[in-house]
């Protein structure tokens, strides 16, 4: 079971002020540090951005009337990489706010008409710590939550190699080529984990599939092979049981898609097949070539470059093909570590 993030209390609120009157935002960080927030000001709405991106901050309060951007302008542009700081949005006088439409809309969540008198300002900042304490709480139940379906995944997954112990180690060398790729494609960390865990489980599915067929070493007849392709459905609808999971089913659902159109269980062509899918493509039959089988020999590196090449723009993505013939070939290494060490 993982490590759980423990739910912590917010003693002290980092913050961040964006003002071009120094004079208000001076008496505003006096007032919020003597209730031991720390705080930090902008008169500069460009820095104040770049330092969102780069530092965590739980509260930002921002002055709506400033030239040349106005303060709706930097929300819209805060909103785009940070859902989750809590906004106050400041004004002189009530009616030189945004509309609520507005503020509900970039997801203010508070409005502060500048005075003196700070104590209404204090409550907010009150709100918005204890917003920001549920959302975590919430965040750490997905965790959990995330846990306990990547346990009951690895039980699945004990279940499928108890019947077939090829695929427990196909599946995690397939993750690790998986995860040596997505770095070089420099996937979004969402996309890479996404890929990750699809690659881990991917032919789940297999659970599914009746013994005398999974387990035959022989040709087998096509109404059988049409059970066999019938694993990454079975592997989808696991997945998209749960919310969490819904950007796993599209990968493992389509990663036995061509570039052609002749895959299966869709016959998807080019790019309406997922992009995480068609890496993902890649890897898997990587390693099926270089693995031993009960039904065929392994087969070496050089042969599964060449397998992969031939097929690129047929049955694998071209560009992806070449970008991962260019990993393997370049890091030969890991890749026999990868290969070997299971
Ligand atoms: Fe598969
Ligand atoms: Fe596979």
């Amino acid at each position: 079971m993982g490590e759980y993030m423990e739910e912590e209390k917010i003693t002290s609120a980092k913050i961040l002020i964006i003002d071009d009157d120094v004079n208000m935002m001076e008496m505003l960080s006096v007032v919020l540090r003597k209730y031991g927030h720390i705080v930090s000001t902008y008169t500069e709405p460009v820095a104040a951005i770049e330092e969102l991106k780069i530092n965590h901050y739980d509260i930002l309060i921002v002055n709506y009337l400033m030239i040349p951007v106005k303060g709706d302008r930097i929300v819209e542009l805060v909103r785009e990489f940070n859902k989750e700081i809590y906004i106050i949005m400041m004004s002189v006088h009530k009616d030189l706010s945004p509309s609520i439409e507005a503020m509900q809309q970039l997801d203010i969540q508070a409005y502060f008409e500048k005075s003196n008198r700070f104590d209404q300002l204090i409550i907010m900042i009150h709100s918005g710590i204890k917003y920001l304490e549920q959302l975590r709480k919430v965040k750490n139940m997905d965790k959990k939550l995330e846990n306990y379906l990547v346990d009951f995944a690895q039980i699945l997954i004990k279940l499928v190699s108890a019947k077939d112990h090829f695929t427990e180690e196909h599946s995690r060398r397939v993750a690790m080529l998986c995860s040596l790729f997505g770095k070089r494609l420099n996937l979004p960390p969402k996309d890479f984990s996404d890929l990750q865990f699809a690659a881990t489980f991917h032919d789940i599915g297999k659970i599914g599939i009746p013994d005398r067929i999974l387990l035959n070493n022989g040709t087998l007849t096509p109404e059988e092979y049409n059970t066999i392709k019938l694993h990454p459905v079975i592997a989808a609808n696991i997945f998209s049981a749960s919310d969490i999971y819904k950007t796993i089913s599209p990968i493992v659902y389509y990663h036995h898609e061509r570039i052609d159109g002749k895959g299966y269980p869709d016959g998807l062509k080019g790019d309406k097949i997922p992009y995480l899918a068609r890496i993902l493509a890649i890897c898997d039959c990587f390693d099926a070539i270089v693995s031993k089988r009960p039904y065929k020999e392994e087969a070496s590196i050089d042969f599964a470059i060449e397998e992969i090449r031939k097929n690129r723009g047929t049955q694998f993505d071209k560009e992806l093909a070449d970008i991962f013939i260019d990993l393997i070939e370049h890091n030969s290494d890991e890749i026999n570590k990868i290969l070997h060490d299971f």
